[in-house]
């Protein structure tokens, strides 16, 4: 099995010091390691990362058509700006999962726009890292459902 891409965008870097009353006090390194815990007992490998660039948001997302199994987003402000991350995910043929830890649609009104939700599976919103944990949770169970329909096509 591939691993499940978790890619992180602008300033979530700071996550943990940064308006901890809007994003919580845990950290992204706190976040990928509770990550990876839980991936490990699916026996599955995760791969994590972070920037502040949108050229390596959409690099990381090509990257992740041909070696990826699943997708999971957190594009941070560029959730509410990118048509080129729209198009890089619009050209992935794998479940993704949007993430954010804040709950966008209780927020400025900037934020209720998701250039991102339109090629995505799914959106989970407004549960502080518990939205990573989640999203996770999710993409483990859309996996095993459409493998248990492949093995059921090759029974
Ligand atoms: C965020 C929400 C965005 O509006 C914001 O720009 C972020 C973080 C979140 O996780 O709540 O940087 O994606």
């Amino acid at each position: 099995m591939k691993p499940i891409f978790i890619l992180n965008g602008p300033n979530l870097n700071l996550i943990g010091e940064r308006e901890p009353e809007i994003y919580g006090v845990a950290t992204l390194a706190g976040i990928e390691q509770s990550l990876r815990e839980q991936a490990a007992k699916e026996e599955l490998e995760i791969v994590f990362r972070q920037t502040n660039h949108e050229g390596a948001l959409v690099d990381w997302i090509q990257e992740a058509r041909h070696a990826a199994s699943a997708l999971i987003l957190n594009a941070g402000a560029y959730t509410h700006t990118s048509v080129a991350v729209l198009d890089a995910l619009r050209a992935l043929s794998l479940p993704v999962v949007e993430v954010h830890l804040s709950n966008i649609y209780k927020r400025e009104s900037f934020r209720h726009r998701s250039f991102v939700s339109p090629a995505v599976t799914g959106v989970i919103c407004g549960f502080g890292a518990r939205s990573y944990k989640l999203a996770l949770a999710a993409i483990v169970e859309i996996l095993e459902s459409s493998a248990s329909a492949t093995r059921g096509l090759h029974a």
